[in-house]
């Protein structure tokens, strides 16, 4: 292959010998179910109870849940994905004046997931920024598409409270004060990653992203309304979870399954590829302040259960994550107590 990106225009024929998964590691389409729903929550039911209810359920039973009339603006939302599809159209020379496949950068454009370190790569090129705080990293974004800066900030502040709003909701429905992962958490960081998927000739045989958990605490992903790609496992099975109109995915990340002492999950999910149609997701993380101490809550193990993980803190954690390859077991399992 040419170019280091996929978005080059180039329509393959083939699916490149480095993409190609082992036999026993491929997602096995066939066998995925459909039909099966992940939780819809109406963030503007003024039943407050039953809205916690429902987060803490689907917390426990999927670590996934969709929400609909969440207070993000339908506006910040279209021009959030019309100006990320306006980005992987430019030019690949345009493109790659971002590129990197270093992950310790704030900002970059880059391929697959940790191209130097992993064996098979995946179909997949994502745009990667720090949001928080806005004014010490927009100067470094895109400026073309000229109105990225603008649009995406936008989007940000708007996705930041919803976050906010959504972790108030998790801690009542673990019986926790209401601020008590904002305290934790301290000032969270805030991450995109932007991603494209684009049409792939051998879907059956690669991933655009293969199994993990998000290292994170909290996940908010819009998704392409036109194409299905993301599948949760639930029960040893994968489950589609297609777009639903006006709704945001949100799943657990590994911090929150910390703190919850494991009654969270922080499930795996993939992402998978399709011939026909390019697909974006839009993915924005909410995660612990670098010195923030992740524990389980004291008041999840004084009724004498044990505290499933110890203590450390989240740059102890991010370093760990990005030393291993996205696919091996999962990350919180290095931090279990003895
Ligand atoms: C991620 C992720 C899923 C998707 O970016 O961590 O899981 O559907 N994305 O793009
Ligand atoms: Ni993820």
């Amino acid at each position: 292959m040419d170019t280091k990106v996929l978005s080059s225009g180039i329509r393959y024929t083939n699916l490149p010998e480095s993409y190609v998964r082992p036999e026993s590691e491929r997602p096995r389409l066939s066998e995925v179910l459909v039909c099966e729903n992940i939780p819809v929550i109406d963030l503007d039911s003024q039943d407050r109870v039953q809205t916690v209810q429902q987060i803490g359920d689907a917390c426990k039973d999927y670590g996934f849940f969709q929400v609909i009339n969440h207070g993000v603006s339908m506006e910040a939302v279209e021009k959030m994905l019309g100006v990320a599809n306006e980005f992987f159209e430019l030019s690949v020379e345009e493109k790659m004046k971002l590129y990197s496949d270093d992950p310790s950068k704030t900002m970059r454009l880059s391929t697959s997931f940790n191209v130097k370190k992993e064996t098979v790569h995946n179909w997949r090129d994502y745009l990667r920024l720090h949001c928080h705080p806005l004014d010490k990293y927009v100067p470094e974004w895109p400026s073309n598409p000229p109105t990225f800066k603008d649009i995406v900030s936008s989007y940000c502040k708007e996705v930041r409270e919803l976050g906010y709003r959504i972790e108030e909701l998790i801690s009542e429905s673990l019986g926790l004060e209401k601020h008590y992962i904002k305290n934790i958490m301290g000032e969270q960081g805030q991450h995109m990653a932007v991603n494209f998927y684009p049409p792939c000739p051998e879907p059956e045989l690669t991933y655009g992203l293969p199994g993990h958990t998000d290292p994170n605490a909290l996940t908010i992903l819009l998704q392409d309304l036109g194409v299905c790609g993301l599948q949760v496992l639930k029960d040893g099975k994968w489950v589609a979870v297609n777009p639903h109109p006006n709704a945001f995915v949100i799943n657990i990340g590994d911090q929150l399954q910390a703190l919850s002492n494991g009654i969270y999950k922080s499930v795996w999910h993939r992402a998978v590829t399709n011939t026909d149609k390019a697909r974006l997701s839009v993915a924005s993380f909410l995660c612990p302040q670098d010195d923030a101490l992740i524990s389980p809550a004291k008041t999840l193990t004084e009724d004498g259960s044990a505290a499933v993980y110890r203590g450390y803190t989240y740059t102890e954690y991010y370093k760990k994550f990005w030393t291993r390859n996205l696919d091996q077991e999962h990350c919180l399992e290095l931090f279990k107590n003895q």
